[in-house]
């Protein structure tokens, strides 16, 4: 049996968020510098949108720029926006052949000027796209969005719009980035390191974590079989017992 036929599409993840990690280390391997390794992982990129819209994944987040990035050299930052645009313009069509729906979370406004036009054009463009959400973190940190969360809730408490009493979990998922899409179910982190690096810290309380030593570059069809077929494998049981959950 190949991994694909062992893939139950009834019981997919509703949410896969993927910590695209390794693309410096595949480079250097190779001797190359580092911005080939973010222009292969762009390859990466594509074959997982596609592959999950192939299977019916609903919401696929990749994180794609940290706010903690905007600390590399300005060479690397450089290249990571030029990527950034060029793939918006070349994957539009794409997109839209395979009804898929971008969108984004982060503060974009510290996206350069053409970068951030080029995003909100795709945005606008695929908005009525329904297959599958692709959302791209950009200038992305979870303590970030939950202190804007505190900050918008604490001015609409202040002025009577919402009262402290009322106050329950939902109306912070409201208040985040994410508030249209699910909690996440399945997060994948390639390249061998075990860290969350400030994503979707409120989003992922009950996800499961699949790690991977395969290089982002390197991350191919089977690699995402691999993953899935892993969470199918686990019990989800969200602090019940294995009893109540049978
Ligand atoms: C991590 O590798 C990767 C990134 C910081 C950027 C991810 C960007 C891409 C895959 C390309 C552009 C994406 C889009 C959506 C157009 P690293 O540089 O941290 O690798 P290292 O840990 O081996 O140094």
């Amino acid at each position: 049996m190949n991994l694909i036929e062992k893939i139950d599409t009834n019981r997919l993840p509703k949410h896969l968020a993927i910590i695209m990690d390794g693309n410096g280390r595949w480079a250097k391997q190779k001797g190359l510098l580092r911005a080939f390794g973010h222009e292969n992982g762009t390859k990466s990129v594509r074959i997982t949108v596609e592959t999950c819209a192939k299977l019916g994944i609903e919401n696929l987040t990749l994180y794609a720029f940290s706010t903690e990035n905007w600390n590399r050299p300005k060479l690397e930052v450089d290249t990571l926006m030029k990527l950034l645009i060029s793939s918006l313009k070349n994957e539009l069509e794409t997109l839209q052949k395979n009804n898929i729906r971008l969108n984004c979370i982060g503060n974009i406004d510290r996206l350069p000027e053409k970068a951030k036009n080029e995003l909100l054009t795709v945005i606008e463009k695929t908005k009525n796209n329904s297959r599958m959400t692709l959302t791209l973190a950009l200038s992305y940190g979870s303590r970030e969005e939950l202190l804007n969360a505190v900050k918008i809730i604490s001015d609409k408490v202040k002025n009577n719009i919402i009262s402290t009493d009322s106050l329950d979990e939902s109306i912070i998922n409201q208040h985040l980035y994410t508030h249209n899409l699910p909690d996440v179910d399945l997060v994948i982190r390639t390249s061998g390191e075990h860290r969350i690096s400030n994503f979707l810290l409120w989003q992922i309380a009950y996800a499961e974590f699949y790690f991977t030593d395969v290089l982002w570059p390197d991350f191919k069809e089977a690699d995402l079989y691999e993953a899935i077929v892993s969470y199918q494998k686990r019990e989800r049981r969200f602090g019940k017992t294995s009893e109540q959950i049978k």
